[in-house]
């Protein structure tokens, strides 16, 4: 499988940065052959200007979230048919940020995968355990309970991405060790394994203080397909780099 190289970039960035910014991947993937996929997620505003940017390039684009809604009167909300419309090929779902910033449930991560796949978008969804449940031994419970309620009945192995993000790592430049990140993720492989078959096919991200400097040793893990990395994807320079700790 080859390792998706994901890049969060939040609620960061201007127009003219974000452009800066997809311009500079662009030009320096051209100068290697990558190991890796890539693919950013621009803030909603700048997905055309990035898409623009990047249309003749090997660097993908996604959103950051969608809503559980087709379309109508739901003010404010993205839907995932606009996405693709704007040639999204991927969207973040449930990240640790919305699932406490807007409250959102297992069952609505499982509702925007769902509206994602039927309109061919793969979904990336989050899964992560608080510090305070990996240190009360709950973590494996915490993640197999997101798991079971974010995955939609239609995912099978191609359609959807999952990302390990121990909240605690996020942003916080903390990272979780390579063997540690690489049991939960060899724990969430199993969890799939359960449920469909070549689960080995399942893209599984990790993400959380993803850095040039410890790439290397995470992405190497066998279970580890990628990375879903925001502070690091906001230059071309580190973001790449990390693309390039994969060979
Ligand atoms: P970080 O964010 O790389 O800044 O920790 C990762 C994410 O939240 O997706």
């Amino acid at each position: 499988m080859t390792p998706l190289i994901a890049g969060n970039w939040k609620m960061n960035l201007g127009s003219s940065e974000a452009a800066q910014l997809a311009g500079d991947l662009a030009a320096g993937l051209l100068k290697t052959d990558p190991a890796a996929e890539y693919l950013v997620c621009p803030p909603f505003p700048y997905l055309g200007l990035v898409a623009d940017i990047l249309k003749e390039t090997p660097v993908m684009i996604g959103a950051q979230d969608c809503s559980v809604c087709e379309n109508g009167a739901h003010t404010g909300d993205v839907s995932a048919a606009m996405l693709a419309d704007m040639g999204c090929s991927y969207v973040i779902v449930g990240h640790s940020e919305r699932r406490t910033d807007h409250g959102e449930t297992d069952e609505i991560v499982r509702q925007k995968a769902a509206k994602a796949q039927a309109h061919g978008l793969v979904p990336i969804i989050c899964v992560g355990e608080t510090e305070s449940q990996r240190e009360a031994g709950q973590a494996e419970k915490v993640v197999g309970a997101q798991l079971e309620g974010s995955i939609p009945e239609t995912a099978q192995a191609g359609n959807f991405v999952i990302a390990y993000e121990p909240v605690w790592a996020i942003g916080t430049g903390k990272t979780a060790t390579p063997e540690d990140a690489e049991a939960m993720h060899a724990f969430i492989r199993d969890n799939l394994a359960l449920r469909m078959p070549v689960s080995e096919r399942i893209g599984i991200l990790y993400g959380g203080s993803m850095k040039p400097d410890n790439a290397e040793a995470l992405l190497c893990m066998p279970n580890i397909n990628g990375g879903l990395i925001g502070g690091a994807s906001l230059t071309a320079e580190s973001f790449l780099e990390i693309g390039r700790a994969i060979s």
